[in-house]
């Protein structure tokens, strides 16, 4: 390492994007990897972007580094997805303002000040419980913070009480937990929070940070956002990465008491989100109607490819609320599972890019992206044939 690094840096590993997603693919990919939208936005909203570019944007000129026109947007449609509320959560008669609101370059950003804000300089440790969305322990680590992770139980309930031993008596040398994530439904296993979950967050004293990660709550249909009016601890983050298919733009935000707010607006850079990013994110408000009428249709995609999938040799396919599925393998009919899983899913992994389609090995398992009906159905005959084409492998003499 050279002499002016900080040593912890040479352990981390930063997250390895898949390659090929760029402007000029050299191949044409079913990209099922990063729980993008297979959608395109609308070509209309497109159109309308080329000529925003061309005609209101000056690219001599700073980006509007108070957000302001995006933000008004953004508060009609947070107070509209109110209409999402989790059934065990009473409704507030408080309503959002923009003091509520902040937006990052994506979610990460927004991720990396939560963590800056709470646990900074050696003030706090962090808390996740795995298998989860991996950014949480990638950014930590890259800011030197301690990760105290928890496990699940076989439906992927979190282990609540061992995340609360884990609070009562922090790991020896460690700072208290001052901040957890929790995804709501969770990447990449699917299941949103249950009522047990949820009223052992709403338990938690108010020097912890509860972040609720609803990167996904447009296809679970289901929202925390009432607890962040009532609970000066409690923070959204969302993602336009998603339902709004605007991963190409960057642009997420967080729902949270003003004074949390206020900070995230002082951590971040003063530019944060480009000019272009900041029109694309209004348009897909304004016409977010149409953009969002595809929800349906991809829910029905999932329960059509679970459906398919299900049928596999040795899959253990689990319920998911999100636009993804995952899934493990039987190691009674894998056997190489036991000795060496991850070359096992690797091997799996490689085979289905051969013939096309990225999808991700994370959580001990593979998470597949839903894509449109035709990706889908080529999703689950390569799979048919990958797994197959593993168990003759297996079941011959080595
Ligand atoms: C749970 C979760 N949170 C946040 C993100 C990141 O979203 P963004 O693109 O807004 O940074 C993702 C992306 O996959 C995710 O799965």
């Amino acid at each position: 390492m050279l002499p002016f690094l900080r040593p912890d840096l040479a352990q981390t590993a930063g997250y390895v994007p898949n390659p090929g997603h760029g402007p000029t693919p050299s191949q044409h990919w079913d990209a099922l990897d990063a729980n993008e939208s297979p959608f395109d936005l609308p070509p209309a909203v497109k159109e309308h972007l080329a000529i925003v570019y061309q005609q209101q944007i000056h690219t001599n000129r700073y980006p509007d580094g108070s957000h302001q026109h995006l933000k008004k947007e953004l508060l009609a449609y947070v107070q509209e997805s109110r209409r999402y509320r989790h059934p065990h959560i009473p409704s507030q008669s408080a309503n959002f303002g923009l003091e509520h609101l902040s937006l990052g370059n994506g979610s990460d950003e927004l991720i990396r000040s939560l963590l800056i804000a709470t646990c900074l300089p050696t003030q706090g440790s962090v808390l996740v419980a795995d298998p989860t969305f991996s950014m949480y322990k990638i950014l930590a680590e890259s800011l030197g913070i301690p990760v105290v992770s928890v496990g699940r139980d076989a439906t992927f309930a979190v282990d609540c009480q061992a995340a609360q031993a884990a609070i009562d008596r922090p790991p020896a040398g460690q700072p208290p937990i001052r901040i957890l994530f929790m995804v709501h439904p969770n990447s990449p296993t699917g299941n949103g929070l249950s009522d047990a979950e949820i009223d052992w967050l709403l338990s938690l004293p108010e020097e912890i940070l509860v972040v609720i990660d609803e990167a996904y709550f447009e296809f679970s249909q289901n929202t925390l956002l009432e607890v962040v009016l009532e609970r000066s601890n409690w923070v959204i983050t969302r993602t336009f990465s998603k339902a709004f298919r605007l991963a190409a733009h960057r642009v997420g935000y967080a729902v949270g008491h003003p004074e949390l707010i206020a900070v995230l607006e002082k951590l971040r850079l003063p530019y944060n989100l480009p000019t272009f990013a900041q029109a694309a994110a209004i348009a897909a408000l304004e016409n977010r109607a149409l953009i969002l009428q595809s929800i349906p249709d991809l829910i029905a995609q999932r329960e059509h490819l679970a459906q398919q999938i299900q049928t596999l040799p040795g899959v253990q396919l689990y319920p998911s609320v999100g636009n993804f599925l995952f899934l493990r393998l039987n190691p009674e009919i894998y056997p190489d599972l036991t000795t060496n899983p991850s070359q096992v899913y690797h091997t799996l992994l490689d085979r289905l890019r051969e013939q096309g389609t990225l999808i991700r090995y994370t959580g001990g398992g593979l998470r597949i992206t839903i894509g449109d009906a035709a990706m889908n159905e080529r999703t689950s005959d390569r799979l048919k044939t990958v797994l197959s084409s593993c168990i003759l492998r297996q079941s011959m003499p080595h």
